[in-house]
């Protein structure tokens, strides 16, 4: 039997929701990651700093007793962000980070940014203080097909912001293609990598029907873009590093509106596993899921360690969403029905 033994990894890239799917959820994060940059597009997005205090405060209140586990708060860019409060809620913690959603890009974006130019003075702002930009990387054109909206954004509003701003810590989240594997690494900046990309590619979504648990933004492409993004997850290298997206959506709301994201918390570190056992790169896992994203950000790595079995694990076709008496609703988790190669023991000392 396999193990391995890990520094404890953090999830820099997570939907926590509100509410009972918040305090049904948390606990598949909390238990085994150490941190999470927690995203900011509620149903009220977060764009002050009330906001994420008490935004916050519900994660805080929805953990298990005595988790010591840490929600690293982001603020929504729009068209009115105030700089004062930008940079003041980054200056007294209780901003990690800036999320810039291109306007109407994925799920509750509709606040997001309409111009980026329009955004040039808050990012100087942030260069000069060292907040991080996290990025949602698709233009929303519509006469831009969406398997081509990652690297059109590229060309058009990132490589000008990241030539006008050197200094600016930039993450491209959830990188989808060759391109972006490419552009992250000659530019300086870094990238979060989904387990759900590196599994499949836009086949999974028309297999057997229209299947939108597959679907998710930005949209899973071709073969070749999911071979170079395994290449790039279990490179080791620096720039590239762990943030599930696991971005629940009840099953009536999936079923129904086919909304955009894969929830894959519950077995995200198992699944990325798997991608590294097959790539033979088991000896980078813990660069990429616990070691390059501190790097990145400049915060230590977590103390404790995390203990990983190579042990077959059927994976549950739904979890519960339960009130005080009932259940209210399912979440399909990524792999559902699946039996994956890894299960997490837990915390080793
Ligand atoms: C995310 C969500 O549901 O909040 N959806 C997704 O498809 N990834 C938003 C996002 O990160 O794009
Ligand atoms: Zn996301």
């Amino acid at each position: 039997m396999k193990t391995l033994t890990i520094i404890k990894p953090d999830d820099w890239h997570l939907h926590l929701r509100e509410g009972l799917v918040l305090k049904n959820i948390i606990h598949f994060t909390s238990e085994f990651f150490g941190r999470a940059i927690v995203m900011p597009n509620t149903k009220n997005p977060i764009t002050t700093i009330g906001g994420a205090i008490s935004y916050k405060k519900s994660i805080l209140e929805a953990l298990p007793e005595s988790s010591k586990f840490e929600p690293l708060m982001t603020m929504y860019l729009t068209d009115d962000t105030d700089k004062g409060e930008l940079i003041n809620g980054f200056k007294n913690n209780i901003f990690f980070a800036a999320k810039l959603y291109p306007a109407n890009a994925t799920t509750n974006s509709s606040h997001g940014v309409k111009k980026i130019e329009n955004l040039y003075k808050i990012f100087e702002s942030m260069q000069d203080s060292g907040m991080p930009l996290l990025i949602h990387g698709e233009v929303t054109d519509p006469e831009v097909d969406i398997f081509d909206r990652e690297e059109v954004f590229i060309d058009r509003e990132l490589s000008p912001l990241a030539e006008r701003f050197p200094k600016l810590k930039i993450v491209l989240e959830h990188i989808t293609t060759s391109y972006a594997v490419d552009f992250v690494q000659e530019n300086n900046i870094g990238a979060t990598i989904t387990p759900h990309h590196l599994h499949i590619n836009r086949n999974a979504m028309f297999f057997g029907g229209l299947n939108s648990d597959f679907y998710c933004l930005p949209v899973a492409k071709r073969e070749k873009n999911r071979i170079a993004l395994r290449g790039a997850a279990t490179s080791g290298k620096d720039c590239f590093f762990l943030g599930s997206d696991s971005a629940p959506h009840l099953r009536k709301w999936k079923a129904f509106c086919g909304c955009a994201g894969i929830f894959n918390s519950p077995v995200a570190l198992q699944s990325y596993l798997t991608v590294f056992e097959e790539e033979n790169a088991l000896d980078n896992f813990e660069k990429f899921a616990s070691l390059n994203g501190p790097n990145f950000y400049n915060v230590p790595a977590n103390k404790e360690k995390l203990r990983l079995v190579s042990r077959p694990n059927k994976i549950t076709e739904f979890i519960d969403v339960v009130d005080e008496k009932n259940t209210v609703g399912k979440i399909k988790p990524f792999h559902a029905g699946e039996t994956l190669k890894w299960q997490v023991e837990g915390i080793a000392i």
